[in-house]
């Protein structure tokens, strides 16, 4: 099993309005792009490492993260970003994860189980936790209409993992639409008619965009052991 990673780091943080890109926000002293991609480059299954960033940053990341590492620049929205990253990694990989930078924390173990999603023969793979708080359907005015039955609801993380050409075949389908479309990649894989597999996430997990998500990370990063 080949493995390549692409981290998504180009995104600009609006929401955390660090007044800095977020991969470049520091959590327990270290750029949010450092933990993710060293949380990727050392597990055992993953062979290479690509990560994107903001063009501005590309130069400063690469020489942080050192020559292993691939790092190219992003685009405008994260469906672009993921593009130019598949196409700088190693084109021998039979699968690819696509792991979100503003995710550092993520466990070994989430990673492990993407993979055995795919030995396992699933085209596409994410990891996913239940959703606990009460969804509601609101109008225009903020209205309630509906509660949403939970029980078949799942909030879904990454890395998300592919078998390459596969999503190679969605990127370049999505590209032709000229879709926008969605705000993750196995969204791709679901427009095609192709079936995804979910495998448990991890509450450490959880996506860093706003300053309360940062405090968290925060108090969870001292006991990490992906920087240490
Ligand atoms: N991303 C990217 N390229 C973009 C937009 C997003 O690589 N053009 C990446 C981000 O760097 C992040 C991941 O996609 O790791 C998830 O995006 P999000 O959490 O929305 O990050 P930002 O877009 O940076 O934040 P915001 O939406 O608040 O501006
Ligand atoms: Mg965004």
């Amino acid at each position: 099993m080949s493995v390549a990673a692409i981290v998504v780091a180009a995104g600009s943080g609006e929401r955390l309005g660090a007044g800095t890109a977020k991969a470049l926000v520091l959590l327990n002293g270290r750029p949010l792009f450092e933990w993710a991609a060293v949380a990727m480059s050392r597990h055992p299954r993953v062979d290479s490492v690509v990560v994107v960033t903001p063009r501005s940053a590309r130069e400063t990341i690469q020489r942080v993260l050192g020559p292993e590492v691939t790092v190219v620049a992003g685009g405008h929205t994260r469906q672009q970003s993921v593009l130019l990253g598949l196409a700088a990694a190693d084109p021998e990989a039979e699968f690819v994860l696509v792991h979100d930078a503003a995710r550092p924390l993520v466990p070994a173990g989430v990673i492990s189980a993407v993979l055995d999603g795919l030995l396992a023969g699933a085209s596409g793979v994410v990891p996913v936790l239940p959703v606990t708080d009460t969804i509601k359907r609101v109008d225009e005015r903020g209205t309630v209409t509906a509660t949403v039955d939970r029980s078949d609801l799942r909030a879904v993380q990454t890395p998300q993992g592919f078998r390459r050409s596969i999503l190679d075949t969605a990127h370049a389908e999505a590209q032709e639409l000229g879709s926008a479309g969605t705000t993750d990649d196995a969204g791709l894989l679901e427009a095609m008619g192709l079936d995804i597999m979910t495998v448990p996430g991890s509450e450490l997990s959880f996506k860093i965009t706003t300053p309360h998500d940062l405090l968290v990370a925060e108090a969870l990063a001292a006991s990490s052991d992906i920087l240490r």
